[in-house]
């Protein structure tokens, strides 16, 4: 079964919602460990009640940037996953790494990339009036949210909207276009080949949606 190292800094709900899409076997696959940079994750307990391997590798330890990233890409290493999954992980990752797992580190942003790139997405799409945001789920490259996007889920945005409501109302899209797409990585309907998404062995040219409850897939 293929394995996943997901790497989480913080309250890890997008993790709950891939700990539950494996239990309910919508994900075939084995998350080998939860990898945290910070020992105060809430996400750790969360992976802890679910019986899985919690790592902490935290950043504030070390005097040196390269020797937290060396720290992280052996345990990265030991774990050989098949897929690393980035579910708020609040750390760049060195390039040597994103190479080395080219093609099969997933990460989620929560803006309809390449919207937003960066902090602050849910305020900076308020403040652009924007009359719709989402979340992108895309593959790693070594430019910040820039790498090739898999699957957008979109929704309005309201006129009484503050940051929290809207932050809100995305997070729930995330937590069914991230499963989903790691649920077509691990099938092995989803590749990264030269920079190119592949689904079902066909080059994408559209992107996959979720949008009103309704999937379309990637064409
Ligand atoms: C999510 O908004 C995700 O898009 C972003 O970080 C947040 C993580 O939330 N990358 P959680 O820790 O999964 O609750």
């Amino acid at each position: 079964m293929p394995s996943i190292v997901i790497l989480i800094s913080g309250s890890g709900s997008n993790l709950q919602a891939i700990i539950d899409a494996v239990a309910e076997k919508k994900i075939a696959a084995k998350i080998s460990a939860v990898i945290s940079n910070r020992p105060d994750a809430l996400g750790l307990q969360r992976a802890q009640s679910a019986g899985i391997n919690t790592i902490i590798i935290d950043h504030t330890e070390f005097t040196e940037r390269q020797q937290f990233d060396q720290a992280l890409a052996e345990q990265v290493a030991r774990l050989n996953p098949d897929l690393i999954v980035l579910a708020g992980f609040m750390r760049i990752l060195p390039e040597a790494f994103i190479e080395q797992y080219q093609d099969r580190i997933l990460n989620i942003h929560p803006s309809l990339l390449p919207e937003f790139k960066g902090m602050h997405t849910h305020r900076r799409a308020l403040e652009a009036g924007n009359r719709k945001h989402g979340a992108s789920v895309h593959f790693v490259s070594n430019e910040l949210d820039s790498g090739p996007v898999v699957i957008q889920a979109t929704v309005p945005v309201l006129d009484n909207d503050d940051e929290k409501m809207l932050a809100e109302r995305v997070l729930i899209q995330e937590h069914i276009i991230y499963p989903l797409a790691i649920q077509w990585f691990t099938s092995g309907r989803l590749r990264l080949i030269d920079n190119q998404v592949y689904f079902d062995n066909k080059p994408v040219k559209e992107i996959a949606t979720w949008k009103n409850d309704t999937l379309s897939l990637p064409q």
